[in-house]
């Protein structure tokens, strides 16, 4: 083969192989933004899952502690869940988690007061469910009301109507 014609199929190879490899990158590229998205979804679905359970969970412990006689281990159990489910919620508002949930952009333009309210929240919480263990009325009252005091506020500032 002649140096030319050598040069010229050594350029084609060459071409060939960047155009692999720009269309194997892009394959991944695009792969990456899809799985990126799905988590994000992802963290949506769960996050809304868990304030469903926080809404069943608080309607529960206050009927509950209307009860003569309150059933103290029942109490105990939903308010373990009430705290699991709040404390699950703060890696589920990733950066970018907007789009498709009721979640407002003010939630990522001061993360940490977002965060602090669902500390708030989960105090309430804590309370509850010492409270329940050392079967304490009136201390079980005091700690569902400050979480349930946390939901509107939050509503207020942080979730979008529609
Ligand atoms: C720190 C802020 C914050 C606190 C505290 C909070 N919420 Fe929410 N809540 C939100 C946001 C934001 C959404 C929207 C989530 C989304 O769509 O991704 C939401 C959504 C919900 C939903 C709808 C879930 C769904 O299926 O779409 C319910 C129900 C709910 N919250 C109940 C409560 C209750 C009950 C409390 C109090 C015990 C509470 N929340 C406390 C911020 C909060």
């Amino acid at each position: 083969m002649k140096k030319k014609q050598l040069q010229t199929v050594m350029l084609s190879v060459g071409l060939g192989l960047a155009q692999i490899f720009s269309v194997a990158s892009m394959a991944a590229e695009s792969t990456i933004e899809e799985a990126a998205d799905k988590s994000l979804e992802h963290s949506i679905a769960q996050r809304q899952h868990a304030f469903g359970q926080i809404e069943r969970g608080v309607k529960q412990a206050g009927k509950e502690l209307k009860n003569k006689q309150v059933h103290w281990e029942s109490l105990e159990q939903v308010s373990l869940e009430l705290h699991e489910s709040s404390t699950s919620l703060l890696p589920l508002f990733p950066e970018g988690s907007q789009d498709g949930s009721k979640a407002k952009e003010s939630v990522w333009q001061d993360k940490a007061k977002f965060d602090r309210l669902l500390h708030e929240m989960d105090k309430g919480f804590e309370q509850l469910y010492r409270a329940a263990t050392n079967k304490d009325n009136t201390s079980a009252l005091q700690g569902l009301k400050q979480a349930q005091s946390t939901c509107k506020s939050c509503h207020r500032q942080y979730r979008s109507r529609w």
